[in-house]
């Protein structure tokens, strides 16, 4: 029996060991491919990539997550990412928050809906896969899946909120520890397919505390000041291995010169309570970002003209910024033209796009701190009800395909391992 108890002994060692070989490889195997992939950083007014250069040619797809959440609409993720691959883009920006709403990632402070955080780890896992990395918006300062509205509104409701106005989200210390504790469960989500916390995740190029915040209450810019403070601390006291910024549009404020002022598209705009440079220098943010919208923020009837010298001067002076004040990189997260009042032969399309892209170069070229643009946004066919006045459908748009992937091409000579980057496409280039 002794012999017997041994052989059965023998038996579960062996077997357990076989396990523990098939685990342990599965593992490796995982190890090895997050080998591949390392973390942006940054150094100065530039992104590095394993110790060399990275500069962004990227695109906005905020729709990512929602669409995963059912099985019909997944496959459109698999095809953006592979649209997005074949023309060399190589960052998304896109949501990680819906709240409040329909098919809600929170449902209430602090309440997850399990099914669409599975969505979100299916978008990060499909990025990964290929070969582009995510810029993380944490929450709207529009009312769009949910917004500060939301935030307030919860609190309201709880009998905790201060203030009914929809900037108590960045002055409410009920509402500013809901966000912390979103910030933290969504930080520290370990992805159900990849076993990887977001916060450990490469895949992941950064963190944006808001899109577009915006506290008009408070025209001096303290109330923004401090919230942003607080928060891009409290992002970096839970994971130092991603980079941050805001999420803003780039307007000056108060603290800045008249002369910057007038760079402004319109005057109002620097009631906002935003201060592009006082809210760049937070010491824990690593890069800036500016928007550039002339349809939306320019009044009716400018014309195409003063369009495109209004996206010089605005660029160019937030890239002086960014190198001479910040010292810090500048992305243009958002960029893109209304398709209202314009048809597709409209000349100012091609002369945008192509300006956008030789500001962006340009920098690069003389190591400025302009270090990438995200068009706003692309689409895929059949996505009709995403369609805003900017959405694009890159195969509709031979134009602008040609110019993406000339800008991949371009941006991929001076960039991190072009080969790796660029893989799938380089033939074209
Ligand atoms: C807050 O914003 C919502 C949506 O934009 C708006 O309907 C509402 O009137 C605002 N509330 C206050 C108090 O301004
Ligand atoms: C559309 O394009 C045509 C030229 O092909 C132009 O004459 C026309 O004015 C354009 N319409 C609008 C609304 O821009």
């Amino acid at each position: 029996m002794l012999v017997g108890h041994g052989l059965v002994y023998l038996i579960i060692c062996l077997a357990s060991s076989v396990a523990f070989i098939y685990i342990s490889f599965g593992d490796l195997a995982f190890q090895f491919m997050e080998k591949k992939m390392s973390f942006v950083g940054r150094e100065g007014a530039h992104f590095l990539v394993d110790g060399t250069p990275f500069y962004v040619n990227g695109w906005n797809s905020y729709w990512l997550m929602i669409q995963s959440v059912e099985e019909a609409t997944r496959p459109r993720i698999t095809a953006m990412f592979k649209t997005a691959s074949s023309l060399g883009l190589t960052v998304c920006r896109t949501w990680a928050f819906n709240d409040g709403t329909y098919k809600a990632l929170q449902i209430s402070p602090g309440l997850f809906d399990e099914t669409v955080f599975k969505a979100l780890d299916r978008v990060v896992m499909e990025a990964r896969r290929h070969r582009i990395r995510l810029l993380l918006s944490l929450a709207n300062d529009w009312k769009d899946y949910g917004g500060k509205v939301q935030y307030v509104k919860w609190a309201w409701e709880a009998g905790v909120g201060l203030s009914s106005s929809n900037d108590s989200f960045f002055f409410d210390q009920s509402i500013r520890s809901y966000f912390k504790n979103y910030i933290k469960a969504i930080l520290t989500r370990r992805n159900h397919l990849t076993g990887i916390e977001y916060r450990d995740d490469p895949t992941i190029f950064g963190w944006e505390l808001m899109n577009e915040p915006h506290c008009p209450s408070d025209p001096s810019g303290d109330t923004l000041q401090n919230w942003i403070e607080e928060m891009a601390n409290y992002v970096k006291s839970i994971d130092k291995k991603h980079m941050l910024t805001i999420g803003f549009e780039g307007f000056y404020g108060p603290s800045s010169p008249a002369q910057k002022l007038l760079v402004n598209p319109a005057e109002h705009f620097s009631r906002l309570g935003l201060d592009f440079i006082r809210n760049s220098k937070v010491p824990a943010l690593d890069f800036t970002s500016v928007h550039i919208y002339p349809d939306l923020w320019l009044p009716e009837g400018t014309d195409e003209e003063e369009k495109i010298a209004f996206v010089s001067r605005w660029a160019a002076s937030h890239i002086k910024d960014g190198h001479n004040e910040l010292r810090k990189p500048v992305l243009f997260t958002e960029f893109g033209l209304s398709s209202k009042n314009r048809n597709a032969s409209d000349s100012l399309y091609a002369e945008f796009y192509k300006h956008v892209f030789d500001l962006i170069y340009k920098s690069a070229k003389k190591k400025g701190a302009g270090s990438g643009s995200f068009i706003w946004q692309l689409i895929e066919g059949g996505m009709e009800e995403f369609h805003d006045e900017f959405g694009i459908v890159t195969g509709e748009k031979p134009s602008l395909r040609k110019l993406l992937k000339e800008q991949s091409c371009r941006l991929g000579k001076i960039s991190h391992r072009r080969r790796w980057a660029w893989r799938s496409t380089e033939k074209g280039c």
